[in-house]
């Protein structure tokens, strides 16, 4: 009895550091670079109307506000989908860097960045209103940035 516990427990965990170690199929990296892009895409969905707020369009407090509310909802997905999908072996179009898979821990604190970033925009937002937007847009539009340069291919 006590044998069979042991294969049994040696069986599970070569299993599940093969699964550990398994590499994705090309299609589902290929999900799930897309699943990530689309993340981005409505992080930029979300940041628009304050870019444009702050490019001179008409003030919506509450529109502002939303905005800020919805970037920093999203920004933690990031870190954790790509810490689900390490794509680097796969074949796939991506311009994310290889070195996020050996950086997690700053990809994640730049992630966390922008996060504090839309909260300090919405605090700005319901002080200053209309004369904090350029302000509160300088809290997140450098958070992006700062993540591209360091992790975002040409
Ligand atoms: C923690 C890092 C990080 C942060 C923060 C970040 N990005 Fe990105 N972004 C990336 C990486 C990496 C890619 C490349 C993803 C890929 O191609 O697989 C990317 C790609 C994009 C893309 C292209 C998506 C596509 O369809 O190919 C857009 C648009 C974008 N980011 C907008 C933003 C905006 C707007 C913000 C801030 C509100 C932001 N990002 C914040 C890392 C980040």
């Amino acid at each position: 009895m006590k044998k069979l516990l042991v294969t049994g427990a040696i069986i599970a965990s070569s299993i599940f550091s093969v699964g550990a170690m398994a590499q994705m199929s090309d299609e589902d990296a290929a999900a799930a670079v897309k699943r990530r892009q689309s993340v981005f895409q409505m992080l930029s969905f979300a940041n628009g109307p304050l870019g444009q707020m702050a490019r001179g369009g008409d003030f919506d407090a509450e529109a502002a506000s939303l905005a800020a509310d919805r970037v920093a909802m999203l920004a933690p997905m990031i870190p954790d989908l790509f810490a689900m999908a390490d794509t680097r072996s796969n074949s796939v179009t991506t311009r994310a860097a290889d070195t996020i898979w050996d950086s997690q821990a700053d990809f994640a604190q730049l992630a966390q960045d922008l996060v504090d970033g839309a909260m300090a925009a919405k605090e700005i937002l319901a002080s200053q209103g209309a004369a904090g937007v350029r302000e509160a847009v300088g809290q997140i539009g450098p958070k992006c940035g700062a993540c591209h340069d360091r992790f975002r291919l040409d």
